[in-house]
Protein backbone atom coordinates (compact mmCIF):
# COMPACT_ATOMS: atom_id res chain seq x y z
CA UNK A 1 0.00 0.00 0.00
CA UNK A 2 0.76 3.68 -0.54
CA UNK A 3 0.32 6.46 1.56
CA UNK A 4 0.65 10.43 1.78
CA UNK A 5 1.09 11.63 4.85
CA UNK A 6 0.50 15.78 4.63
CA UNK A 7 0.47 16.54 8.10
CA UNK A 8 3.76 18.46 7.99
CA UNK A 9 3.03 20.85 5.14
CA UNK A 10 -0.69 21.19 6.12
CA UNK A 11 1.05 22.70 9.45
CA UNK A 12 2.94 24.71 7.88
CA UNK A 13 0.49 26.33 5.11
CA UNK A 14 -2.22 26.61 8.19
CA UNK A 15 -5.35 25.21 9.05
CA UNK A 16 -7.39 24.21 6.08
CA UNK A 17 -5.17 25.72 2.96
CA UNK A 18 -4.96 22.70 1.37
CA UNK A 19 -8.28 21.48 1.78
CA UNK A 20 -9.03 24.11 -0.30
CA UNK A 21 -6.72 23.49 -2.87
CA UNK A 22 -8.25 19.85 -3.01
CA UNK A 23 -11.52 20.59 -3.26
CA UNK A 24 -10.31 22.88 -6.17
CA UNK A 25 -8.83 20.18 -7.99
CA UNK A 26 -12.00 17.96 -8.34
CA UNK A 27 -13.06 18.68 -11.57
CA UNK A 28 -9.57 18.14 -13.12
CA UNK A 29 -9.61 14.77 -11.21
CA UNK A 30 -12.85 13.45 -12.85
CA UNK A 31 -11.61 14.93 -16.21
CA UNK A 32 -8.42 13.03 -15.72
CA UNK A 33 -9.41 9.90 -14.28
CA UNK A 34 -11.91 9.84 -17.74
CA UNK A 35 -9.45 10.78 -20.08
CA UNK A 36 -10.95 13.55 -21.30
CA UNK A 37 -10.32 16.10 -23.35
CA UNK A 38 -6.39 14.32 -23.64
CA UNK A 39 -5.32 13.88 -27.07
CA UNK A 40 -5.90 9.27 -27.16
CA UNK A 41 -2.33 8.48 -28.55
CA UNK A 42 -0.73 9.84 -24.78
CA UNK A 43 -2.92 8.34 -22.32
CA UNK A 44 -3.19 4.51 -23.09
CA UNK A 45 -1.49 4.14 -19.97
CA UNK A 46 -4.49 4.70 -17.91
CA UNK A 47 -6.12 1.86 -18.29
CA UNK A 48 -3.10 -0.77 -16.99
CA UNK A 49 -5.05 -4.03 -18.56
CA UNK A 50 -4.39 -2.25 -22.44
CA UNK A 51 -0.55 -2.94 -22.01
CA UNK A 52 0.13 -4.75 -19.23
CA UNK A 53 -2.87 -7.28 -19.61
CA UNK A 54 -2.95 -11.16 -20.23
CA UNK A 55 -1.86 -11.14 -23.91
CA UNK A 56 1.06 -8.79 -23.14
CA UNK A 57 2.45 -10.44 -19.95
CA UNK A 58 2.28 -14.17 -22.01
CA UNK A 59 3.98 -11.64 -24.52
CA UNK A 60 6.74 -10.21 -22.94
CA UNK A 61 7.70 -13.40 -20.63
CA UNK A 62 7.83 -15.93 -23.99
CA UNK A 63 10.17 -13.36 -25.31
CA UNK A 64 11.82 -12.87 -22.15
CA UNK A 65 12.50 -16.48 -21.68
CA UNK A 66 14.36 -16.19 -25.56
CA UNK A 67 16.70 -13.75 -24.62
CA UNK A 68 17.22 -15.89 -21.07
CA UNK A 69 17.85 -19.18 -23.20
CA UNK A 70 20.56 -17.76 -25.16
CA UNK A 71 21.94 -14.75 -22.84
CA UNK A 72 23.19 -14.15 -19.75
CA UNK A 73 23.20 -9.94 -19.93
CA UNK A 74 20.37 -7.97 -21.96
CA UNK A 75 22.00 -4.80 -22.70
CA UNK A 76 18.71 -2.03 -23.11
CA UNK A 77 19.45 0.42 -25.34
CA UNK A 78 17.65 3.84 -25.05
CA UNK A 79 17.52 6.91 -23.24
CA UNK A 80 14.97 8.93 -21.53
CA UNK A 81 11.44 6.96 -21.04
CA UNK A 82 13.08 4.35 -23.08
CA UNK A 83 14.97 3.24 -20.43
CA UNK A 84 14.32 5.17 -16.95
CA UNK A 85 11.88 2.72 -15.62
CA UNK A 86 13.57 -0.53 -16.05
CA UNK A 87 16.54 0.20 -14.10
CA UNK A 88 14.49 2.33 -11.66
CA UNK A 89 13.06 -1.41 -10.75
CA UNK A 90 15.87 -3.35 -11.93
CA UNK A 91 18.78 -1.40 -9.46
CA UNK A 92 16.46 -1.32 -6.73
CA UNK A 93 14.96 -5.30 -6.80
CA UNK A 94 18.56 -6.61 -8.11
CA UNK A 95 16.46 -9.72 -9.46
CA UNK A 96 18.47 -13.13 -10.61
CA UNK A 97 17.86 -13.28 -14.01
CA UNK A 98 19.69 -11.76 -16.62
CA UNK A 99 21.88 -9.05 -15.47
CA UNK A 100 20.76 -5.60 -17.26
CA UNK A 101 23.26 -3.27 -18.64
CA UNK A 102 22.31 0.09 -19.60
CA UNK A 103 23.50 2.10 -22.72
CA UNK A 104 22.36 4.36 -25.48
CA UNK A 105 21.63 6.80 -23.37
CA UNK A 106 24.97 8.84 -23.91
CA UNK A 107 27.07 9.84 -26.25
CA UNK A 108 30.15 9.15 -24.38
CA UNK A 109 32.97 7.22 -26.47
CA UNK A 110 34.56 6.50 -22.93
CA UNK A 111 31.44 4.97 -21.42
CA UNK A 112 30.24 3.11 -24.73
CA UNK A 113 33.79 1.50 -24.52
CA UNK A 114 33.16 0.53 -20.96
CA UNK A 115 30.58 -1.27 -21.59
CA UNK A 116 31.71 -3.14 -24.67
CA UNK A 117 34.41 -4.10 -22.28
CA UNK A 118 31.48 -4.94 -19.33
CA UNK A 119 30.07 -7.04 -22.14
CA UNK A 120 32.69 -8.92 -23.22
CA UNK A 121 32.98 -12.96 -22.51
CA UNK A 122 29.02 -12.61 -21.99
CA UNK A 123 26.52 -14.33 -24.23
CA UNK A 124 24.51 -10.76 -24.72
CA UNK A 125 21.36 -9.76 -26.33
CA UNK A 126 20.57 -6.48 -27.67
CA UNK A 127 17.25 -4.60 -27.04
CA UNK A 128 17.20 -1.63 -29.00
CA UNK A 129 14.11 0.63 -27.58
CA UNK A 130 13.12 3.52 -29.47
CA UNK A 131 9.89 5.24 -30.10
CA UNK A 132 10.65 7.22 -32.92
CA UNK A 133 14.09 5.44 -33.82
CA UNK A 134 15.65 9.26 -34.69
CA UNK A 135 16.95 9.86 -30.80
CA UNK A 136 21.16 9.96 -31.32
CA UNK A 137 21.90 7.98 -28.36
CA UNK A 138 20.16 5.36 -28.73
CA UNK A 139 20.33 5.14 -32.58
CA UNK A 140 24.19 5.25 -33.14
CA UNK A 141 24.77 3.10 -30.12
CA UNK A 142 22.67 0.25 -31.77
CA UNK A 143 24.33 0.61 -34.76
CA UNK A 144 28.01 0.71 -32.66
CA UNK A 145 26.92 -2.54 -30.41
CA UNK A 146 25.25 -4.43 -33.35
CA UNK A 147 28.34 -4.46 -35.21
CA UNK A 148 30.35 -4.95 -31.78
CA UNK A 149 28.09 -8.48 -31.56
CA UNK A 150 28.40 -9.58 -34.97
CA UNK A 151 32.11 -9.17 -34.84
CA UNK A 152 31.83 -11.77 -31.74
CA UNK A 153 29.34 -14.15 -32.71
CA UNK A 154 29.04 -13.84 -36.32
CA UNK A 155 25.88 -11.89 -38.10
CA UNK A 156 23.27 -14.65 -38.34
CA UNK A 157 23.51 -15.32 -34.95
CA UNK A 158 23.60 -11.83 -33.71
CA UNK A 159 20.42 -11.37 -35.56
CA UNK A 160 19.04 -13.73 -33.33
CA UNK A 161 19.78 -11.99 -30.45
CA UNK A 162 18.67 -8.62 -31.25
CA UNK A 163 14.91 -7.27 -29.98
CA UNK A 164 13.81 -3.91 -30.96
CA UNK A 165 10.92 -2.32 -29.24
CA UNK A 166 9.85 0.02 -31.62
CA UNK A 167 6.53 1.75 -32.77
CA UNK A 168 4.42 -0.56 -35.28
CA UNK A 169 4.78 -0.08 -38.97
CA UNK A 170 8.02 2.41 -38.14
CA UNK A 171 11.33 2.12 -40.00
CA UNK A 172 12.63 0.10 -36.70
CA UNK A 173 10.07 -2.66 -37.61
CA UNK A 174 10.81 -2.44 -41.13
CA UNK A 175 14.74 -2.88 -39.99
CA UNK A 176 13.36 -6.09 -37.72
CA UNK A 177 11.60 -8.39 -40.72
CA UNK A 178 14.10 -7.28 -43.32
CA UNK A 179 17.41 -8.57 -40.56
CA UNK A 180 15.31 -11.09 -39.09
CA UNK A 181 15.54 -9.10 -35.74
CA UNK A 182 12.91 -10.23 -33.12
CA UNK A 183 9.82 -7.04 -32.57
CA UNK A 184 8.39 -5.95 -29.33
CA UNK A 185 5.86 -3.19 -30.03
CA UNK A 186 5.65 0.05 -28.28
CA UNK A 187 2.57 1.22 -27.74
CA UNK A 188 1.66 3.85 -30.38
CA UNK A 189 -0.93 5.25 -27.22
CA UNK A 190 1.79 6.29 -24.92
CA UNK A 191 4.50 8.39 -24.71
CA UNK A 192 7.93 7.76 -23.71
CA UNK A 193 8.11 8.73 -20.32
CA UNK A 194 4.29 7.38 -19.51
CA UNK A 195 5.61 3.63 -20.90
CA UNK A 196 6.52 1.68 -17.19
CA UNK A 197 3.67 -0.59 -17.14
CA UNK A 198 3.96 -1.51 -20.45
CA UNK A 199 6.11 -4.20 -23.22
CA UNK A 200 8.81 -1.31 -23.05
CA UNK A 201 10.10 -1.85 -19.85
CA UNK A 202 8.16 -5.53 -19.13
CA UNK A 203 10.26 -6.85 -21.17
CA UNK A 204 13.35 -6.17 -20.19
CA UNK A 205 11.97 -6.69 -16.32
CA UNK A 206 10.76 -10.04 -17.27
CA UNK A 207 14.43 -10.71 -18.55
CA UNK A 208 15.84 -9.61 -15.36
CA UNK A 209 13.97 -11.88 -13.25
CA UNK A 210 11.32 -9.21 -12.38
CA UNK A 211 8.15 -10.60 -10.68
CA UNK A 212 5.96 -8.86 -13.85
CA UNK A 213 2.31 -10.14 -13.02
CA UNK A 214 2.90 -8.56 -9.22
CA UNK A 215 4.11 -5.40 -11.05
CA UNK A 216 1.09 -5.19 -12.94
CA UNK A 217 -1.14 -6.26 -10.12
CA UNK A 218 -0.23 -3.80 -8.16
CA UNK A 219 -0.12 -0.70 -10.54
CA UNK A 220 -3.87 -1.80 -11.67
CA UNK A 221 -5.03 -2.36 -7.96
CA UNK A 222 -3.96 1.62 -7.89
CA UNK A 223 -4.63 2.77 -10.98
CA UNK A 224 -8.29 1.73 -10.39
CA UNK A 225 -8.54 2.78 -6.77
CA UNK A 226 -6.80 6.15 -8.23
CA UNK A 227 -9.49 6.99 -11.05
CA UNK A 228 -12.40 6.05 -8.59
CA UNK A 229 -11.28 7.64 -4.99
CA UNK A 230 -13.42 10.66 -4.50
CA UNK A 231 -11.28 14.20 -4.53
CA UNK A 232 -11.21 14.44 -0.72
CA UNK A 233 -9.82 10.61 -0.94
CA UNK A 234 -7.85 10.56 -3.51
CA UNK A 235 -3.81 10.88 -2.98
CA UNK A 236 -2.90 11.49 -6.42
CA UNK A 237 -4.97 14.87 -6.47
CA UNK A 238 -3.31 15.99 -3.34
CA UNK A 239 0.27 15.29 -3.67
CA UNK A 240 -0.87 17.26 -7.21
CA UNK A 241 -2.80 19.76 -5.00
CA UNK A 242 0.68 19.86 -2.82
CA UNK A 243 2.31 20.65 -6.03
CA UNK A 244 0.22 23.35 -7.26
CA UNK A 245 0.28 25.38 -3.86
CA UNK A 246 3.74 25.03 -3.42
CA UNK A 247 4.13 26.50 -7.14
CA UNK A 248 1.43 29.12 -6.14
CA UNK A 249 3.33 30.18 -3.33
CA UNK A 250 6.36 30.87 -4.97
CA UNK A 251 8.29 27.31 -4.74
CA UNK A 252 10.34 26.77 -8.14
CA UNK A 253 11.87 23.22 -6.91
CA UNK A 254 10.50 20.20 -5.40
CA UNK A 255 13.01 18.21 -3.67
CA UNK A 256 12.12 14.38 -3.98
CA UNK A 257 14.94 12.68 -0.49
CA UNK A 258 15.00 9.53 0.10
CA UNK A 259 17.08 7.93 2.46
CA UNK A 260 17.50 4.08 1.10
CA UNK A 261 20.66 4.78 -2.30
CA UNK A 262 18.49 1.65 -4.08
CA UNK A 263 15.58 4.66 -4.97
CA UNK A 264 18.08 6.41 -6.74
CA UNK A 265 16.89 5.61 -9.98
CA UNK A 266 13.39 5.93 -9.12
CA UNK A 267 14.46 9.04 -8.09
CA UNK A 268 15.42 9.64 -11.72
CA UNK A 269 12.60 8.14 -13.12
CA UNK A 270 10.33 10.51 -11.28
CA UNK A 271 12.73 13.51 -12.55
CA UNK A 272 12.54 12.67 -15.92
CA UNK A 273 8.46 12.35 -15.78
CA UNK A 274 7.90 16.13 -14.43
CA UNK A 275 10.25 17.49 -15.98
CA UNK A 276 9.19 16.86 -19.26
CA UNK A 277 5.89 16.71 -18.56
CA UNK A 278 5.36 20.26 -16.66
CA UNK A 279 8.78 22.31 -17.49
CA UNK A 280 6.96 23.85 -20.22
CA UNK A 281 5.66 27.76 -21.33
CA UNK A 282 7.89 29.19 -18.59
CA UNK A 283 6.23 27.27 -16.22
CA UNK A 284 6.43 24.02 -13.37
CA UNK A 285 8.76 23.28 -10.54
CA UNK A 286 11.97 22.01 -11.13
CA UNK A 287 12.09 18.20 -9.92
CA UNK A 288 15.58 17.39 -8.15
CA UNK A 289 16.48 14.10 -6.61
CA UNK A 290 18.05 13.91 -2.93
CA UNK A 291 19.78 10.94 -1.73
CA UNK A 292 19.82 11.26 2.21
CA UNK A 293 21.69 10.94 4.58
CA UNK A 294 24.70 11.38 2.46
CA UNK A 295 23.71 14.90 1.12
CA UNK A 296 22.25 15.65 4.11
CA UNK A 297 25.93 17.11 4.47
CA UNK A 298 25.62 19.00 0.89
CA UNK A 299 22.01 20.09 -0.57
CA UNK A 300 21.23 19.76 3.46
CA UNK A 301 22.74 22.87 4.61
CA UNK A 302 21.06 24.87 1.36
CA UNK A 303 17.77 22.99 2.23
CA UNK A 304 17.75 24.23 6.22
CA UNK A 305 19.56 27.59 5.75
CA UNK A 306 19.36 28.84 1.87
CA UNK A 307 16.73 30.67 0.36
CA UNK A 308 13.55 28.68 0.66
CA UNK A 309 12.76 28.14 -3.22
CA UNK A 310 11.56 24.40 -2.39
CA UNK A 311 9.09 22.07 -1.25
CA UNK A 312 10.19 18.57 -0.15
CA UNK A 313 8.75 14.84 -0.97
CA UNK A 314 10.48 12.22 1.24
CA UNK A 315 9.61 8.75 0.34
CA UNK A 316 9.83 6.45 3.03
CA UNK A 317 9.62 2.34 2.81
CA UNK A 318 7.98 1.85 5.42
CA UNK A 319 8.92 -2.10 6.16
CA UNK A 320 12.15 -3.71 6.20
CA UNK A 321 12.65 -6.92 3.59
CA UNK A 322 15.07 -9.69 3.71
CA UNK A 323 18.55 -7.71 3.83
CA UNK A 324 17.45 -4.40 5.32
CA UNK A 325 18.34 -5.82 8.88
CA UNK A 326 21.48 -4.64 10.51
CA UNK A 327 22.60 -4.97 14.47
CA UNK A 328 25.43 -2.40 15.91
CA UNK A 329 27.44 -4.87 17.81
CA UNK A 330 28.89 -3.56 21.34
CA UNK A 331 32.26 -2.84 21.20
CA UNK A 332 34.92 -2.88 23.78
CA UNK A 333 36.73 0.36 22.02
CA UNK A 334 35.06 3.69 23.37
CA UNK A 335 34.81 4.72 19.88
CA UNK A 336 32.08 7.19 21.11
CA UNK A 337 29.17 5.35 19.60
CA UNK A 338 28.11 3.45 22.66
CA UNK A 339 24.98 5.09 22.49
CA UNK A 340 23.63 2.77 19.30
CA UNK A 341 24.84 -0.40 20.87
CA UNK A 342 22.42 -3.02 20.07
CA UNK A 343 20.27 -1.42 17.72
CA UNK A 344 19.53 -1.78 14.04
CA UNK A 345 21.05 0.65 11.19
CA UNK A 346 17.43 -0.06 9.63
CA UNK A 347 15.86 1.83 12.95
CA UNK A 348 19.27 4.46 13.19
CA UNK A 349 18.55 5.68 9.31
CA UNK A 350 14.33 5.94 9.90
CA UNK A 351 15.72 7.72 13.03
CA UNK A 352 17.65 9.86 10.69
CA UNK A 353 14.64 10.17 8.50
CA UNK A 354 12.41 11.58 11.18
CA UNK A 355 14.55 13.89 12.29
CA UNK A 356 15.06 15.14 9.24
CA UNK A 357 11.58 15.71 8.15
CA UNK A 358 11.09 17.91 11.22
CA UNK A 359 13.68 20.14 10.68
CA UNK A 360 12.96 20.81 7.34
CA UNK A 361 9.50 21.31 8.17
CA UNK A 362 10.45 23.93 10.41
CA UNK A 363 10.88 26.22 7.15
CA UNK A 364 9.64 24.73 4.21
CA UNK A 365 6.52 22.49 3.48
CA UNK A 366 7.30 18.94 3.65
CA UNK A 367 4.89 15.79 2.58
CA UNK A 368 5.87 11.71 2.72
CA UNK A 369 4.82 8.95 0.41
CA UNK A 370 4.98 5.89 2.63
CA UNK A 371 5.75 2.58 0.51
CA UNK A 372 4.83 -0.46 2.66
CA UNK A 373 7.86 -2.81 0.83
CA UNK A 374 10.29 -2.37 -1.54
CA UNK A 375 9.07 -5.35 -3.92
CA UNK A 376 7.47 -5.29 -7.33
CA UNK A 377 3.73 -5.08 -6.31
CA UNK A 378 4.75 -1.52 -4.60
CA UNK A 379 6.80 -0.33 -7.74
CA UNK A 380 3.84 -0.95 -10.01
CA UNK A 381 1.99 1.08 -7.24
CA UNK A 382 4.39 4.09 -7.38
CA UNK A 383 4.55 3.88 -11.06
CA UNK A 384 0.54 4.19 -11.50
CA UNK A 385 0.75 6.78 -8.24
CA UNK A 386 2.84 9.46 -9.97
CA UNK A 387 1.87 8.92 -13.66
CA UNK A 388 -1.86 9.61 -12.87
CA UNK A 389 -0.33 12.65 -10.22
CA UNK A 390 1.67 13.77 -13.36
CA UNK A 391 -1.50 13.94 -15.40
CA UNK A 392 -3.31 16.31 -12.54
CA UNK A 393 -0.76 17.97 -11.54
CA UNK A 394 0.05 19.40 -15.05
CA UNK A 395 -3.18 20.06 -15.49
CA UNK A 396 -3.61 22.15 -12.66
CA UNK A 397 -0.66 24.15 -14.08
CA UNK A 398 -2.27 24.50 -17.60
CA UNK A 399 0.08 22.26 -19.72
CA UNK A 400 0.27 19.62 -22.05
CA UNK A 401 1.77 16.57 -20.07
CA UNK A 402 2.41 14.79 -22.92
CA UNK A 403 4.87 16.62 -25.12
CA UNK A 404 8.00 17.82 -24.61
CA UNK A 405 8.53 21.17 -27.30
CA UNK A 406 11.79 22.08 -25.70
CA UNK A 407 14.03 19.30 -26.11
CA UNK A 408 13.80 20.24 -29.62
CA UNK A 409 15.97 23.35 -29.52
CA UNK A 410 19.21 21.62 -28.84
CA UNK A 411 18.56 19.07 -31.03
CA UNK A 412 18.23 21.15 -34.60
CA UNK A 413 21.31 22.57 -33.74
CA UNK A 414 22.68 19.11 -33.47
CA UNK A 415 21.33 17.42 -36.14
CA UNK A 416 22.27 20.54 -38.10
CA UNK A 417 26.13 21.00 -36.60
CA UNK A 418 26.50 16.62 -37.61
CA UNK A 419 24.67 17.32 -41.07
CA UNK A 420 21.85 15.21 -40.79
CA UNK A 421 19.66 16.59 -43.52
CA UNK A 422 22.68 16.92 -45.95
CA UNK A 423 22.17 12.92 -46.07
O1 LIG B 1 9.26 10.70 -22.49
C1 LIG B 1 9.64 10.87 -23.63
O2 LIG B 1 8.85 10.94 -24.60
C2 LIG B 1 11.12 10.97 -23.95
O3 LIG B 1 11.87 11.03 -22.80
C3 LIG B 1 11.56 9.77 -24.77
O4 LIG B 1 11.32 8.60 -24.06
C4 LIG B 1 13.05 9.86 -25.13
O5 LIG B 1 13.31 11.08 -25.76
C5 LIG B 1 13.45 8.71 -26.05
O6 LIG B 1 12.68 8.72 -27.21
P1 LIG B 1 12.77 7.53 -28.25
O7 LIG B 1 12.28 6.28 -27.59
O8 LIG B 1 11.87 7.95 -29.39
O9 LIG B 1 14.21 7.41 -28.65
Amino acid sequence: MLTLDTELARAFWGEGVLDVEVAAGADVLARCAAGAGAPKDAIGWLDVDKWAGKKELEHVEELATRVRERADTLVLIGVGGSNNASRAVAEALRPAGCRVVYAGNTLSAAELNRVMDELSGHDVVLDCVAKNFETLEPGVTFRLLRQWLESQVGTAEAARRIVCTGTPESHLETLCREHGWAFNPFPADVGGRFTALTPVHLLPLAAAGVDVRALAEGARAEMSALRAASAGENCALCYAAVRHLAYERGCAVELFASFEPRLRWLGLWWQQLFAESEGKEGRGLLPVVASYSEELHSLGQFVQDGSHVMFETFLDVTTPCDGDSCSVGDSSVEDGFGYLDGRDLWDVNHAALAATQRAHAEVLPVVTLGMERLDAEHYGRLFAFFEFSCYISATLLGVNPFDQPGVEAYKHRMFAALGKDAC
